[in-house]
């Protein structure tokens, strides 16, 4: 065997050299490539357009970006009615999202089907007394009922949070501005049972305030950190679940705020704001300030990034927790120095997460991807990225009892929408839901 193997090897060798040219490069992929899942979305490929007119190019294999990486996405649910934001999923498997509503009949549902909503905890919940205010037109109502819900959380406890902007935006026109017992944060059982109703004085959540998403620190009897994304009031609501109390830190900080040189680029395109036409000039891109939030596993720090910005920031939650008053003369000053800037991630984000293991998870629109900040090396790492990720909006990570740790994520087309296209609605139906396995599971604060 061995001499004709020899003899064989030789052959080929020659073969080879008269076959040289420079396009023999070894075969795809070279010793000490990365394995097929590792973090890498390249390969090689001969591009067809060359197979009639050149029998050489035709076999030169190109580099190219395959757009995918890690793990596989799961498709868990199509939207077919309303345009979706959050998600948050219950350990029994539950699955809550929530729409922004515009004349839409609900705000805050449960998933009933792979392709179907239901309204939670029901109809009537759903459906406020009005819109708009009678007295004064601009301003919406206050109300118990949910008017525009951006946000739901599962917390640690498995209780279900919704969060109300009190902002509601009916057939196309304006965001209508908040009255105080608009905007809430109101905790529901599994069972849809409500038995948390905060609601805040108009000088912590203002009349142009937006409020955006939450995280839930339950030691203690509890406590809320929320992003007004309003341009004009960015900042992070701290609230007192016990009291109900509530404050603001990090006004018109950085860590809040709108990048104004930010031009990001999604599906390739450089994405620059356009004047907006009414009825859609309800605001743009550039002016969404703080956005995703995260609460670190361990509760000591929120992470934050404002959705026009690719930085990533962070604050000690120690410094956010002090009321400031009288008492506290020096709280938002001291707040303000602690913040930490952790430097640029390679995307803007929308939703952040956080795991067990102590990852950030940070939704990546430019990439169509999802990145994680590891907080042991300060770098974001790569972790998946797919052609169908359009916008992954809310992130939710979950620990299922029936096994498993996944992340979920809303894919919406956000900047596909008309509010982000000169008025014409680009983004098509059905808006997706998917998951991914995880190795960390649900990062809870309980006492
Ligand atoms: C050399 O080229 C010929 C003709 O294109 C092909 O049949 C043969 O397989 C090639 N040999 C090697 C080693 O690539
Ligand atoms: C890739 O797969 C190998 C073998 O199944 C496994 O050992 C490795 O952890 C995987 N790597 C990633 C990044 O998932
Ligand atoms: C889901 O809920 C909607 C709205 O309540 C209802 O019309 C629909 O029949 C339900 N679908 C299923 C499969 O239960
Ligand atoms: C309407 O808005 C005014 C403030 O402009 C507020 O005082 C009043 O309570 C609002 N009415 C309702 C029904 O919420
Ligand atoms: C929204 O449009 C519908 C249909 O044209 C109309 O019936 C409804 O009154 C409008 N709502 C408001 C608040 O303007
Ligand atoms: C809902 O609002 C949109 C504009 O945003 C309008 O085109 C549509 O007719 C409205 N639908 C209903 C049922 O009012
Ligand atoms: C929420 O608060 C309002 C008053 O602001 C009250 O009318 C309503 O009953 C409360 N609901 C719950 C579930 O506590
Ligand atoms: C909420 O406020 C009460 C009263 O001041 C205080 O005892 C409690 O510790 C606060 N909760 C948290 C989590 O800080
Ligand atoms: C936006 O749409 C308006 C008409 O609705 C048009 O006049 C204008 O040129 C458009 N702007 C851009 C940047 O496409």
């Amino acid at each position: 065997m061995y001499p004709s193997l020899c003899t064989l090897s030789l052959w080929l060798a020659l073969a080879f050299a008269q076959n040289s040219s420079i396009f023999d490069f070894p075969e795809y992929p070279p010793p000490g490539t990365p394995a097929s899942n590792a973090t890498l979305a390249s390969s090689v490929t001969t591009l067809p357009a060359n197979e009639v007119n050149n029998a050489d190019l035709s076999r030169a294999k190109i580099h190219v970006d395959t757009g995918r990486f890690g793990p596989t996405i799961e498709l868990v649910h199509a939207y077919f009615n309303f345009w979706p934001t959050g998600v948050g999923v219950s350990s029994d498997g539950r699955i809550f999202t929530c729409f922004p509503r515009g004349n839409e009949t609900f705000t805050l549902a449960e998933l009933n089907s792979s392709t179907s909503e239901t309204p939670f905890p029901n109809e009537d919940f759903n459906t406020p007394e009005a819109f708009v205010n009678e007295t004064n037109p601009t301003f919406g109502i206050a109300t118990p009922k949910l008017i525009f819900v951006q946000s739901v959380v599962v917390d640690g406890l498995d209780r279900v949070w919704a969060l109300d902007t009190g902002r509601p935006r009916v057939n196309g026109t304006i965001l209508f501005a908040t009255v105080p017992g608009g905007p809430k944060l109101v905790g529901f059982d599994l069972n849809g049972t409500p038995f948390a109703n905060i609601t805040f004085p108009g000088s912590v959540v203002f009349a142009d305030s937006s409020l955006n998403d939450v995280r839930f620190d339950l030691r203690g009897g509890g406590l809320a950190y929320i992003t007004d994304s309003s341009p004009q009031h960015p900042g992070i609501v701290v609230v007192n679940l016990t009291t109900g109390a509530s404050w603001r830190h990090l006004d018109g900080h950085p860590a809040v705020s709108v990048d104004p040189t930010f031009v990001p680029s999604y599906n390739g395109v450089p994405f620059f704001v356009h004047p907006i036409p009414a009825p859609n000039a309800i605001t743009h891109l550039n002016t969404f300030a703080a956005d995703g939030i995260a609460l670190s596993a361990d509760g000591e720090f929120l992470y934050v990034s404002p959705i026009t910005s690719r930085q990533l920031w962070r604050v000690p939650t120690s410094v956010l927790k002090v009321q400031p008053s009288p008492a506290n003369p020096n709280a938002i000053i001291l707040a303000n120095q602690a913040v930490q800037n952790l430097g640029q991630k390679g995307s803007n984000s929308d939703g952040l997460e956080t795991d067990s293991n102590g990852f950030i998870y940070l939704g990546s629109p430019e990439q169509n991807a999802i990145s994680r900040f590891n907080p042991s090396t300060g770098m974001v790492e790569p972790f998946i990225r797919d052609p169908a990720i359009q916008w992954p909006d809310t992130l939710s990570v979950v620990s299922l009892r029936s096994g498993g740790n996944f992340l979920y994520f809303t894919s919406n087309q956000l900047w596909l929408g008309p509010d982000y296209q000169n008025g014409t609605d680009l983004r098509t139906k059905p808006y997706a839901m998917f998951r991914v396995p995880i190795e960390g599971g649900k990062a809870i604060q309980t006492d």
